[in-house]
């Protein structure tokens, strides 16, 4: 399904969109400024202006490595809670467990009614006689964790591999597995339902084997812990197992400097404008910040955290939605505070431009075509 849009295929040839909407009109083609021309009608476009239309083998990918902790930051580095992220097949109980987990330890006060803004939640956890924090990424479908897995960035530092004990392992099951093995994420499986009559908590044990995860009571070094998510069962042991796994990780980060992260989710608030979930993995983020997510820029006008309540700001492992977007990012996007907003802009700005040539690139290589430039 190759298109493109006016304002793509301008940048890309250099012209005003204005030009091409002349050129098709002169053609017999009515279009509006807003509309996304198909491949034969953009290298039309293209062949008048003298520019060679050539086939080609792929688009380059653009891959990106970001360390988001770094030499600078030795001196000072803090632990940090770590970041959890539920995955599983479709009906599973991903979701139901993540409640349980929830209401079970989120302080009084903040459960009840109050409507969610953001796919990730604090969860206070008392863990020898302290308190520790860990932070779960809802939906398990998210795209930051596609992305990030493209990128080889690591978005989250724990995998809970949540497999119902009445139906076992299924394709996304397996699709999560490579998904944590591919971001070389530890994988702690909760074999849940195993309150239900038909549960088999040792065929999935077998099954998840087949796949490379052994559990730890068969001499492998996979964490598996039978739970119930309805009847609340086992889940101090889950939590407890993933405090483990994080101290095992040694998860740090420096709190004194400017914060960068990654966008977990982002969507166009009808009342509010762009929005955008970021996590942040170093550093810290203030209301006032001038951010650039991708390819957009952001001078943060407010922060909401997972109660819906304001925060002035988010230190490392904190997920907040930020208001103040330009444009949408999206997910799996990096994003970094920039101290000059003039350098902001201008980066975003670029690599605003940089997107629109290499998606265009993209597009025409998918219909194998490539434009060459004007010269
Ligand atoms: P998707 O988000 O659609 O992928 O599903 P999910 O994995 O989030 O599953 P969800 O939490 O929505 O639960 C699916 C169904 O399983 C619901 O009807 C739950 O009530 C039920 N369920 C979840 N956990 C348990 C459990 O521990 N025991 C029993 N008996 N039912 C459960
Ligand atoms: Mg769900």
């Amino acid at each position: 399904t190759g298109s493109v849009t006016i304002r793509e295929l301008a940048t890309a040839l250099g012209i005003a969109e204005t030009e091409i909407i002349k050129k098709l009109f002169f053609k017999g083609m009515a279009v509006s400024i807003t509309q996304t021309l198909d491949i034969p009608t953009a290298s039309l476009v293209a062949e008048e202006l003298g520019v060679t239309v050539q086939t080609t083998e792929e688009a380059p990918a653009a891959t990106k490595v970001t360390v988001m902790v770094g030499e600078e930051d030795i001196e000072n580095l803090q632990r940090r809670p770590p970041v959890v992220t539920i995955m599983g097949h479709v009906d599973h109980g991903k979701t139901t467990l993540l409640d349980a987990i929830r209401e079970t330890k989120v302080a009084q006060g903040e459960a009840g009614g109050i409507t969610q803004h953001i796919g990730a939640y604090h969860v206070d956890v008392d863990h020898d006689g302290q308190t520790q924090q860990v932070v779960f990424l809802d939906t398990p479908g998210h795209e930051a964790f596609t992305a990030m897995r493209a990128r080889g960035a690591r978005v989250t530092d724990i995998a809970i591999l949540v497999v119902a004990a009445d139906d076992g392992v299924q394709p996304q099951t397996v699709e999560a597995i490579s998904h944590a093995k591919a971001a070389e994420v530890p994988i702690v499986v909760a074999i849940n339902k195993i309150d239900k009559p038909g549960a088999q908590p040792d065929r999935v044990k077998q099954e998840l084997t087949d796949r490379g995860l052994q559990p730890e009571e068969w001499g492998g070094d996979t964490i598996m812990v039978p739970v119930s998510a309805i009847q609340k069962e086992n889940l101090d042991t889950l939590l407890e197992m993933i405090l483990l796994v994080a101290e095992v990780e040694d998860l740090h980060a420096n709190p004194d400097r400017p914060a960068r992260g990654t966008v977990i989710e982002a969507n166009l608030d009808k009342t509010r404008g762009p929005v955008a979930t970021l996590l942040v993995q170093n550093g810290t983020l203030r209301v006032g910040d001038t951010l650039v997510a991708g390819s957009v820029f952001c001078k943060v006008r407010a922060m909401i955290d997972d109660r819906g309540a304001r925060v002035e700001a988010a230190g490392p492992s904190f997920a907040v939605e930020v208001l103040g977007l330009n444009e949408v990012p999206a997910a799996g996007d990096e994003f970094e505070v920039f101290e000059s907003e003039k350098e902001a802009r201008s980066t975003a700005n670029k690599r605003a431009d940089e997107q629109r040539q290499s998606r265009l690139q993209q597009v025409m290589a998918s219909r194998r075509v490539t434009l060459n430039s004007l010269s």
